[in-house]
């Protein structure tokens, strides 16, 4: 009896985990509202460069397991519910997005995207949602030779961005003297300041204020002027209309007062046990990204 009791169980585990998988590989098609045209029928396919909280960053739940977090992802499930399509993630390093947006692979560029004009080349830009800032961090043990924005401007410091943002840019333009280091991801860059091998960075002010949670010593030293503020959603270049009924979305996100909610989740849960990065094939913490 207990030979048939524990062969039962198995087979019921065994069942278990496999419609655990095929449900979130065989996620059904959305009803699309809309009749909109995207690039996989009946889905929401969007990329997003997951190293950037509080916009797009691995949440830890209690078994410490890597989930999608961040006010940009749950934008991007406000958008794919409005719209009446499943939504689809794809994860990317930030120097990949602009490609997979130029290719057409994705409908949605959703990853604290600044409306630089060179970009509209290669995807349309929505309303803006949010209006990020720039900022120039550095340690607190250097805050006295980092007074203002004009000190980052010298021959013999190192100053980094994150590869392919517009923060790297703006390091060119305020850092023109010293030297220049770009990094694959956001995290990276944090990191080197942090163990001293960078002088200062330019990152967006909410991932600085974020990081500065998990690091004390991290020194946000001022705001960085930059033309084009805020934060747009991209869209596959040429589709009127769905960046028509995206625009409505985020409107209504913003205007009934549900995306401050998701700020404030965010916000919240960067503070937390949290992973930024790309996860290995099997969805788990690269081993390499630990500690
Ligand atoms: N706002 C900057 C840009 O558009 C940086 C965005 C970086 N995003 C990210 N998910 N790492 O260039």
């Amino acid at each position: 009896m207990k030979k048939y009791l524990a062969l039962f169980l198995a087979i019921l585990m065994a069942l278990t985990v496999f419609a655990g998988c095929t449900a979130a590989e065989e996620e059904p098609a959305g009803t699309n509202k809309f009749n909109l045209t995207t690039v996989k029928e009946g889905y929401l396919t969007v990329v997003t460069s997951p190293d950037y909280a509080p916009y797009e960053f691995y949440a830890l739940n209690d078994e410490g397991k890597p989930e999608l977090a961040g006010f940009d992802m749950y934008l991007a499930q406000y958008i794919a519910d409005y719209l009446g399509l499943t939504l689809e993630v794809v994860p990317v390093d930030f120097n990949g997005i602009l490609g997979e947006m130029a290719a057409g692979s994705a409908d949605l560029a959703v990853a604290g995207l600044s409306p630089e004009p060179e970009r509209a080349e290669k995807m349309d830009f929505s309303e803006i949602y949010y209006g990020g800032k720039q900022a120039f961090v550095t340690t607190t043990d250097k805050a006295e030779q980092f007074p203002d924005l004009a000190s980052a401007n010298k021959a013999g410091i190192s100053v980094g961005a994150q590869s392919g943002t517009i923060q790297q840019e703006l390091a060119l333009q305020y850092s023109a003297d010293a030297e220049q280091v770009t990094l694959v991801k956001a995290t990276e860059i944090i990191a080197e300041v942090i163990n001293g091998s960078l002088d200062g960075a330019y990152v967006e002010w909410d991932v600085a204020e974020s990081y500065k949670k998990q690091y004390p010593n991290l020194h946000i030293v001022c705001e960085v002027p930059y033309e084009n503020d805020g934060n747009i959603v991209g869209v596959a270049k040429g589709n009127e209309e769905l960046l028509k009924y995206v625009n409505e979305a985020i409107k209504k996100c913003v205007d009934e007062g549900t995306f401050a909610q998701y700020l404030e989740k965010a916000n919240a849960l960067a503070a937390g046990e949290k992973y930024e990065g790309m996860l290995d094939e099997e969805g788990n913490i690269p081993t390499e990204g630990l500690g």
